[in-house]
């Protein structure tokens, strides 16, 4: 995969893109990242402007954006702006991302950026979260972590991946390592059963419980299967509460 980065900060990817992953993905040849510096695709290397109607903060110019994903664009690259109006970053955007060819990462800045780049490119939107940040930098680097661990041949077990957290919509399981007992604590007995089948389901159980405790509003985003059914309703019995929680989060709908 090849990503392009469209920044009036070009520093700022120095040293993210030199370590961990990233820089393993980079170094086993599945990415390639290239950074332009919006300037130099102006010819007097001024990007902002003060918006019309007025009003506070300076807008960023149309045509050096536009010059520059005309210079950078291929036949198959996929164009996204960072902009906290954008669709929210999740797992899935991710999952699909890493499939591509060629990004092209436009990073916002200052207050807007002039509508009718967003009209003639129609690039993806995307935002990391409900909060406002001073620019798409960061947003861009969280998208090519994202992207880098999912490329084929970066993680060196693939399933990793497949059990993360969000990647099956719910969260991960607990893990430990050793030693056994940590200051008189042990490891769950059943994780060093060696019996597959009650590992398996113990982590689905950790996951779904955990799940249920920190972020019940993904459950209502997702489907489950009947041993999934039968580990929450264990749960929720374990918890007490099964009542209480049926009637707030109304997911069993036909019964
Ligand atoms: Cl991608 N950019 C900015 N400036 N703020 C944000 C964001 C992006 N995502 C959330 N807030």
């Amino acid at each position: 995969m090849r990503v392009d980065v469209l920044t009036i900060l070009p520093g700022f990817f120095e040293s993210p893109l030199r370590f961990g992953m990233i820089r393993s993905a980079i170094e086993k040849k599945k990415l390639k990242v290239g950074i332009h510096d919006l300037r130099s695709y102006s010819q007097d290397r001024i990007v902002d402007d003060y918006p019309y109607g007025g009003g506070a903060g300076m807008v960023l110019k149309a045509e050096p954006v536009l010059a520059a994903v005309e210079d950078l664009k291929k036949r198959n690259t996929t164009t996204l702006l960072f902009t906290p109006g954008g669709r929210t970053l999740d797992q899935r955007l991710l999952a699909g991302l890493s499939q591509k060819k060629h990004l092209l990462l436009i990073c916002g800045r200052y207050k807007a950026i002039d509508q009718r780049v967003k009209e003639f490119i129609d690039p993806v939107l995307v935002s990391i979260g409900d909060y406002v940040l001073s620019g798409g930098e960061i947003g861009a680097l969280i998208l090519i972590d994202g992207v880098a661990r999912l490329l084929p041949g970066v993680l060196r077990d693939p399933d990793s991946a497949r059990t993360d957290s969000f990647s099956s919509r719910i969260l991960d399981c607990p893990y430990y390592t050793r030693p056994r007992v940590v200051r008189r604590r042990s490891v769950p007995r059943v994780l060093l059963s060696g019996n597959h089948r009650a590992i398996q389901r113990w982590r689905k159980k950790a996951s779904l419980k955990t799940t249920i405790e920190k972020r019940p509003d993904l459950l209502k985003k997702k489907s489950f299967n009947r041993e999934e059914v039968s580990i929450i309703l264990e749960v929720l019995h374990e918890r007490g509460r099964l009542q209480s929680w049926r009637y707030d989060n109304r997911l069993f709908q036909d019964d």
